[in-house]
């Protein structure tokens, strides 16, 4: 190789067409479309990468049941369930409507609010414990019908924290440098799960899916995520099934919902609590700086309790669990969608995003929209 080429070992390049890595590095921050390793490498030197918000979607079933229709399935009042729960309907999947159906059109409509196809993915975290199998994940049932196929594409289960887990572990691939357009999306049947001879779980949940395209930007983005789970919990909300462990020959394999509700209820208020504030003390940020909160839709009251700790209004305070029930996964990620849609959230506005779920696991992430 001549003098001035490329020092690379058998690269052809001739002299003048190679920069520097720094330079290559640096510029690959700016535009956001060199190679992975050139944001990483950038995030080493000066610039910091950040995962911002670039498009929300959602998606809801078509069937609406009332807490009228569940009166004639299952012991239980309107009154009952609107006072204990704030619910007032909720969506079941259509038969043969699995998860990733939904998962599709909300991702779908993430993109396009994003302006981007599938094909612009590099990376696929879906939070669900509902998947359609047990393998593939729906991760990739999805990605291939988005025709993202190649990248990265998994599922976590982390119960109704799934959505906020995804979202904390696409954030960190892109701060890593690891991914530059990430799709995640929390979705769900639990509808599915559920046995409607149990009244004190049947009438709580509903199916649905949420999504966001997270796109690496020099500006935040993502402030801060925190995920927590303590599987000492497991007794008081679980799923008795699984592959290894449970089967048994009786309707649904025994596959069902076993919450001791009020326990999970006290648990849920106190560590939401712990979690807000940790959370903006990790940012050096404080209630009032909050525009939105963003809570994971389980239950009305636990909701005013986590408003009440931070001093917001309810009016700051996005609330779907009137309509959707508790989607579990699907639900912060649907609220989200639902509030930027009306317009009531605005580019610019900090919102904190929180969950609470079977584990226990619990999450949340600052962030500027
Ligand atoms: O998303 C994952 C995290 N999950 C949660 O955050 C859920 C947290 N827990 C809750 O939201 C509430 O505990 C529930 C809504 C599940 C229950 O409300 P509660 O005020 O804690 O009621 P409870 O479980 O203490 O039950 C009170 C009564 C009981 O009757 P007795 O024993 O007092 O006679 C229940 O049998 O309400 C009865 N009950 C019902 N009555 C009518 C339970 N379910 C029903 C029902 N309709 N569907």
């Amino acid at each position: 190789m001549g003098r001035g080429g490329c020092p690379g070992r058998g690269c052809r390049a001739g002299p003048g067409r190679h920069r520097s890595a720094a330079a290559r590095a640096t510029q690959g921050a700016r535009r956001y479309r060199d190679a992975p390793a050139a944001l990483a490498h950038a995030q080493r030197g000066t610039t910091l990468i950040y995962s911002r918000i670039a498009g929300t979607g959602s998606y809801l079933p078509e069937k609406v049941v009332t807490n009228a229709d569940l009166e004639k399935l299952v012991d239980t009042t309107d009154e009952w369930i609107r006072t204990r729960t704030g619910i007032r309907e909720r969506r079941f999947a259509a038969d043969g409507e699995t998860t990733c159906d939904l998962a599709f059109y909300a991702a779908t409509h993430a993109l396009d609010a994003a302006g981007l196809k599938g094909a612009d993915i590099d990376l696929i975290v879906l939070g669900t414990t509902t998947p359609d199998i047990i393998f593939p994940s729906t991760a990739c049932l999805l990605q291939h019908r988005l025709g993202a196929n190649g990248c990265a594409a998994f599922d976590v289960n982390a119960a109704c924290s799934g959505f906020m887990y995804a979202l904390g572990v696409a954030d960190q691939f892109i701060r890593g440098g690891q991914a530059r357009r990430a799709l995640v999306v929390g979705a769900e049947t639990l509808t599915r799960m559920l046995d409607f001879s149990d009244r004190s779980t049947c009438v709580l949940f509903g199916d649905g899916a949420g999504a966001v395209v997270l796109e690496a930007s020099e500006e935040p983005g993502i402030i801060t995520t925190k995920l927590h789970a303590d599987g000492g919990y497991k007794h008081l909300l679980y799923n008795p099934v699984g592959v290894s462990a449970g089967f048994r020959d009786e309707p649904n394999h025994g596959v069902r919902v076993m919450m001791t509700g009020n326990e999970v209820f006290k648990v849920a208020v106190k560590t939401l609590d712990r979690i807000v504030g940790e959370t903006l003390e990790a940012a050096g940020m404080h209630e009032q700086d909050v525009d939105w909160l963003i809570p994971h839709q389980a239950n009305l009251r636990i909701i005013e309790a986590t408003a009440k700790r931070l001093s917001m209004s309810m009016d700051r305070v996005i609330v779907t669990v009137d309509r959707h029930g508790n989607t579990s996964s699907g639900s912060v990620p649907l609220a989200l969608d639902e509030a930027v849609r009306s317009g009531k959230v605005q580019r610019g506005q900090t919102l904190l995003l929180e969950a609470f779920g079977g584990g226990f696991t619990w999450s949340s992430a600052l962030l500027k929209y």
